[in-house]
């Protein structure tokens, strides 16, 4: 097993996005907060998108100003276009992730606009970010299958990838949106995937819905990748894609590569503190 695996925490972000309820900014901040102290040195805060779409990512940008930052740990959020992104840089993001999706009913459902149309958006926004000298992360939605096409070509996905990773995303994310992956699934892309694309620019982003998720992420390492998203409590899920579960919870993560496996140390009795945060949220 490698010792170099990195988390990417989504929690505050794809955790709290689809919660029957709206969670106070309060506390948005208070998890974050003691997220911050987990060891953990990227936390995904929120969204800049419409609060038509998604009310429970309201707030993000006062939210941004109240977190206590710790030094080493960067503070990140979600931009699907210029207007988010400006946003997400006057409230101090450290960096900013766009979303495409390998399918094109779910970018329209999920963005409101076709894949083609998507990345004439992130264009613009790449290159402001490039003058700027933020970082851009990339997503790639429905790697594996679609809530509404089924499965989704890896040809498609590759695309993709690598066009997001030429416009300057140093990352891209490969999300199983509604966590139909499975090992040998995951096997098939990531042959396909990593025949021209350098593992070191893959992440993986397992929703768990049939607890694939750890062996999917075993699967992946064993293919070069060594950064996972995962979210605090194993929250999550996406307003537009039926039937997308929580996220690979940060603690099965943790605790299924070992926490010697991890770039960081990662300090058990915070997450723990997490967690119970969350139970707390009504
Ligand atoms: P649109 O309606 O096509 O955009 O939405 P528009 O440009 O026509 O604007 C419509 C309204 O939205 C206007 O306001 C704009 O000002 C406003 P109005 O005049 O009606 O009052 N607007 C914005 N407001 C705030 N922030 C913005 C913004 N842009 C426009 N950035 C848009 C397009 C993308 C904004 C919309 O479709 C949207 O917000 N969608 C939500 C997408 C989302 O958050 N999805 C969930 C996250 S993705 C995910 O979970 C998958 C992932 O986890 C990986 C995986 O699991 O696969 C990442
Ligand atoms: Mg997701």
């Amino acid at each position: 097993m490698p010792k170099n695996i990195k988390i990417f925490e989504v929690g505050p972000r794809d955790g709290l996005q689809n919660t029957p309820f709206n969670v106070s900014i309060e506390n948005r901040v208070k998890l974050i907060d003691t997220l911050s102290d987990t060891g953990i040195k990227k936390i995904e805060c929120g969204s800049f998108v419409s609060e038509k779409w998604v009310p429970q990512m309201a707030g993000t940008d006062q939210l941004m100003r109240r977190i206590k930052r710790k030094s080493g740990v960067n503070y990140t959020a979600l931009t699907p276009n210029i207007t988010g992104f400006d946003k997400a840089i006057d409230a101090n993001c450290d960096e900013v992730a766009i979303f495409a999706s390998a399918s094109e009913t779910f970018s329209r459902k999920n963005i409101n606009c076709s894949i083609v149309e998507s990345i004439e958006r992130f264009v613009p926004l790449i290159k402001k970010a490039k003058e700027i000298g933020v970082a851009v992360r990339g997503y790639v939605s429905c790697v594996i299958e679609c809530p509404y096409e089924g499965s989704i070509d890896s040809g498609e996905v590759s695309k993709l990838v690598k066009r997001l990773i030429e416009l300057g995303c140093y990352e891209v994310s490969l999300g199983d949106t509604i966590g139909k992956g499975t090992p040998k699934s995951v096997k098939s892309l990531l042959l396909d995937l990593c025949r021209d694309i350098d593992p070191s620019k893959l992440a993986g982003h397992f929703h768990d819905t049939n607890n694939n998720a750890i062996e999917n992420v075993r699967e992946a390492i064993s293919h070069g990748l060594a950064v996972f998203d995962s979210a605090i409590g194993g929250l999550g899920g996406c307003p537009f894609a039926p039937g997308a579960k929580g996220n690979l919870s940060t603690r099965d993560l943790i605790e299924g590569i070992g926490p010697e496996n991890f770039c960081s140390n990662l300090n058990v009795e915070k997450l723990d503190e997490a967690e119970k945060l969350i139970m707390s949220f009504d």
